[in-house]
């Protein structure tokens, strides 16, 4: 069982976890922040006088090319930091060491996936300088073919050094991306193209993926097929497409004019490449993520304000320094990839390292050789990654030396305690403190954490509020509920790093945000704080799953299904999962003369990996002969959770339309 035993509306916390981790001194020594004093100290000022401590810390940290007049403009639920202020992010990744001595410090250190223990994986060590050189002549191509300030590309590759380089490459001509996770079906990449009309895609011919090869480039070719319900492409904005060799495809085919190499079009350029200073408020990048109704959400960030959040955040919860070999497993495809393996370690001068691969490929103890060879200090990873690991047996971590390690970090979903004390006796060897993180795609930057030579830790709690951040847990009328209390997590005031909006479309972003819950951000995740001001988050509390750390809205994976030709309808809910914490269960009902069977069952599990990516295939598809709804029609979902997890049919029923559904339901759960 984990602990985020799916929350719902009267917010009932099952864990009682009383274990203490004080930070170990000899790690609080030399940390950035010693002490659970100096936190709070800094932690009221932060949040006093936010605009002072905000103007401050953005003079220390970044670059600017034009100071701000005005650190905030607040017109709620509109934010605009660092006003009238002028940046780029490139530069504060890459030109600000040049000429220190971090100039020559790796600034990313990649490992593909190997095909087998004996035939290691490819290794590339950019330094900071080589990394700005890079990133300058792939700018240049950008240019050369097209791309200026404030278009949108979407950027659609591997976990390879030129994914990073593209999204710096894009922020020095501030060019705004969107990034889309590879393992995302053709049909999710041409709504994310249409969304942001997009001018064009950086792809490669294909990615590795535990031995198989993904085909990026086809299914981009597939994307810009594909057309509405009124025949017009779907993808038209595309005009250019820049493919990276990677998988030495044979045979892809290249539609002229349209589709160009990467190592063609770097022959053609040189390194210099003046980075354009772009307005504080520029939109940096968008990225998609599932809301509780079918269409994805296109969260955009801004520059300066994230940018100060990212660097920050970065060096506080892992307490960067020179000597680390920073690990953060995510994908780029996700915000945390964005913010910490790319914006963040880079910011600070941060030595941050990539995998391509899987963690199980060729064999389970794939993390663990690489921490031993590149002596990683800091890992950070979810908790159903650790989940996976706990599966597989303490012996392939035992196999190495993990000794490198000082600091562990876990994001994504609520880690069951079971699974934090895991991490911290077999990975951390007992000596690592943990840093559970949370935050969101839209928060962009990390929002409840501990400091890690600071906060003691309680396995299965985020802790307490990073710099600036006011949570606060909050009952249906809106009201602060007493400590212990389940209720709703929402953040009182703007932060420098949160999104600006969702990509054309304000009003759904002021309806999904911040209409809950007046005057505050209202995040989606059930909470409770306990009597020393611990935050224990225990879920979200919309349609939204948690689905091995991937947040995937029900109605989508329900729109998806019911665009099947046989489907009548479906229902989508969650059933707690021991590795994945949730898993998606889905009731189909099907059009009539159409009967269920297996093969049906295995062709909409494929549709659906085909309308969104294989991440929202549901792990189990009931069918059955009508759905539990109310006299009005609403679909009783509460009960069909209970049906999937196979649990006792508890509460109200007697709003149910047909009471023998539900007993059809149960019934067909045992065949
Ligand atoms: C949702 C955000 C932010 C990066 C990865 C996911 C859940 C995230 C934690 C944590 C409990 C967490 C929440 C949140 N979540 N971190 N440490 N403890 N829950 O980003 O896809 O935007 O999902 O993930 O439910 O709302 P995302």
């Amino acid at each position: 069982m984990t602990a985020n035993s799916n929350a719902s509306a009267g917010i009932l916390s099952v864990l009682h976890e009383t274990r203490l981790f004080s930070p170990p001194p000899e790690f609080s020594a030399t940390a950035h922040i010693k002490s659970l004093d100096h936190y709070r100290e800094l932690y009221r000022q932060s949040v006093e006088s936010p605009e002072k401590f905000w103007g401050r810390q953005a003079e220390a940290e970044l670059v600017w090319s034009k100071r701000w007049d005005e650190v905030l403009q607040w017109e709620e639920p509109f934010a605009r930091w660092f006003v009238g202020g002028q940046l780029n992010v490139s530069v504060n990744c890459l030109d600000r060491h040049l000429g220190t001595p971090a100039a020559n410090r790796a600034a990313l250190i990649w490992e593909g996936e190997p095909a087998s223990d004996d035939k290691p994986g490819e290794e590339r060590t950019l330094t900071y300088q080589q990394l700005h050189h890079e990133v300058c002549r792939f700018a240049n191509v950008l240019k050369r073919n097209g791309l200026k300030a404030g278009d949108r590309v979407i950027i659609y590759l591997p976990m390879v050094p030129e994914a990073a380089i593209a999204m710096l490459a894009c922020t020095r001509i501030g060019a705004i991306h969107s990034v889309v996770f590879g393992g995302f079906s053709a049909q999710s990449v041409a709504d994310r193209i249409h969304d942001s009309t997009a001018k064009m895609v950086l792809t490669a011919d294909g990615g590795f993926r535990r031995g198989a090869v993904v085909a990026l480039k086809r299914n981009v070719d597939d994307a810009l097929k594909l057309t509405d319900s009124h025949g017009n492409l779907l993808a038209q904005t595309v005009e250019k497409v820049i493919v990276l060799r990677r998988a030495a495809l044979e045979a892809l085919p290249m539609e002229p004019g349209r589709d160009v190499w990467w190592h063609e079009e770097l022959s053609k350029v040189d390194a210099h490449c003046p980075a354009e200073p772009m307005d504080s408020e520029a939109p940096l990048f968008i990225l998609y993520t599932s809301g509780s109704t079918g269409k994805p959400k296109g969260i955009f960030h801004t520059t300066g304000g994230y940018l100060l959040g990212a660097k920050l955040t970065s060096r506080y919860v892992f307490d960067l320094r020179d000597t680390d070999v920073y690990w953060c497993t995510a994908d780029v495809g996700w915000v945390t990839g964005h913010t910490y393996v790319v914006y963040g370690p880079l910011a600070n001068g941060a030595t941050s390292f990539m995998y391509e691969g899987a963690p199980n490929h060729p064999e389970p103890d794939r993390f663990w050789r690489i921490v031993e060879k590149y002596g990683i200090t800091i890992l950070y990873t979810a908790p159903t990654a650790i989940r996976a690991f706990m599966k597989w047996g303490e012996a392939w971590p035992r196999k190495h030396d993990l000794s490198s390690l000082r600091l562990l970090g876990t994001v994504g979903e609520p880690i069951n305690p079971e699974a934090w004390m895991w991490y911290h006796k077999i990975i951390g060897g007992a000596r690592c403190p943990i840093v559970d993180t949370w935050w969101q795609t839209e928060t962009g930057t990390i929002m409840i954490t501990p400091l890690p030579g600071a906060t003691p830790t309680k396995p299965g709690s985020a802790t307490l509020p990073f710099f600036g951040v006011v949570p606060e847990v909050v009952d249906d009328q809106c009201q602060p509920v007493p400590r212990n209390t389940g209720g709703k997590l929402v953040i009182r005031k703007p932060w420098p790093s949160m999104l600006r909006g969702l990509w054309g479309d304000p009003r759904r972003y002021e309806q999904v945000y911040w209409s809950d819950v007046r005057g505050s951000y209202f995040t989606g995740d059930g909470c409770r704080q306990d009597e020393d001001g611990y935050f224990w988050i225990v879920g979200r509390i919309d349609d939204v799953l948690n689905v091995a750390g991937h947040r995937i809205g029900t109605a989508e994976v329900e729109s998806a299904l019911v665009s099947y030709p046989s489907v009548a309808e479906a229902a989508v809910v969650g059933r707690p999962d021991e590795m994945k914490g949730q898993a998606l269960v889905a009731f189909v009902t099907l059009k009539t003369g159409v009967r269920p069977s297996p093969d049906l069952r295995q062709q909409l599990r494929d549709h659906v990996a085909k309308e969104i990516g294989a991440i929202a295939k549901p792990d189990d598809i009931r069918f059955a002969e009508a759905l539990p709804k109310t006299r009005s029609g609403k679909i009783m979902r509460r009960l069909l959770k209970q049906v999937a997890a196979g649990t006792e049919i508890k509460g109200d029923t007697t709003t149910l339309e047909d009471l023998n559904v539900l007993a059809r339901l149960t019934a067909s759960s045992d065949e």
